[in-house]
């Protein structure tokens, strides 16, 4: 187990390091997932920093994940977005997928949206939809906080009811209607990959109550809430989870169909953002 000092001593240089790269903490961070980058055409007055160029920060091994951070505004509202993150699957420790949200909510960043790109369980959830998260399962068998607690970072047992904030749901729902988005909201069950789940799995987790189904986000998420970050995500459905009589999938076409919902959360973020 890591010493609970160096998890937070690490937390802390990152942080140190965001501020003097990025100066002071943006309103805002945006966690973007495969395929979901775009977004960060809109940015403008930008400072960015490789994932390699931050010490302690993990590098991302998947094909369409290297990463970075852009720091700039959007309309009137400085925001840092986040273009890639590390998932258990590579082999990186629980302490590390989580170390970089901690690491800018430590900067000042009170507001977290979290993006991905899922597999739709529910039948309403087709291809290219947008899901407003509800509320998540978090079935990756690991928990960031498990070990000795620092009570000054966040509570030993944090409450997780309404970890989706209500109020930044209100504020996507308003937003995607007077757009004219579509959008679902629904259950987010993030589980530990790599393998793509059997149709068998998928049953069982219709039955558990989810909607959709990802590889990240619920970690990152339950390091965020224990931080008292407020918290909202949103699943892009690339595909439609595995079934007896379904397609096969691939990473490639996952990362595509992602790609084609980006412009509708494009232009979705931006509105949301202004309004924050
Ligand atoms: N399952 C798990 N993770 C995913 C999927 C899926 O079907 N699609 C995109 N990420």
């Amino acid at each position: 187990m890591s010493d609970l000092s160096d998890v937070w001593k690490r937390v802390d240089s990152v942080a140190k390091f965001l501020g003097e790269h990025l100066g002071p903490a943006p309103d805002a961070v945006m966690v973007l997932g495969s395929g979901l980058r775009d977004v960060a055409s809109e940015l403008t007055d930008e400072r960015a920093l490789q994932f390699d160029e931050i010490p302690y920060w993990p590098k991302s091994t998947v094909a369409g994940h290297t990463g970075e951070l852009r720091c700039g505004k959007l309309g009137d509202r400085r925001v840092l977005l986040q273009l890639g993150r590390v998932h258990l699957y590579e082999g990186y420790t629980v302490e590390e997928v989580v170390r970089p949200i901690r690491s800018i909510i430590q900067w000042g960043v009170k507001t977290v949206i979290m993006t991905n790109a899922a597999g739709g369980i529910n039948e309403y959830l087709k291809p290219g939809a947008l899901m407003f998260i509800d509320d998540h399962l978090n079935l990756t068998g690991h928990n960031p906080l498990v070990g000795p607690n620092d009570d000054s970072r966040g509570e030993r047992f944090p409450d997780m009811t309404d970890t989706y904030s209500r109020k930044l749901r209100a504020l996507l729902v308003e937003e995607a209607s007077r757009l004219d988005i579509d959008f679902k909201m629904g259950v987010y069950a993030g589980l530990l990959g790599p393998s793509y789940e059997t149709p068998a799995e998928v049953k069982m987790l219709r039955g558990l109550g989810a909607d959709a189904v990802g590889m990240s986000t619920v970690l990152e998420v339950v390091a965020a809430r224990h931080m008292g970050a407020d918290i909202a995500g949103i699943s892009c459905i690339s595909n439609m989870a595995a079934s007896y009589n379904g397609p096969r999938l691939t990473h490639e076409d996952v990362q595509m169909a992602a790609g084609r919902a980006t412009t509708q959360m494009k232009r979705l973020i931006l509105s949301v953002v202004e309004k924050l």
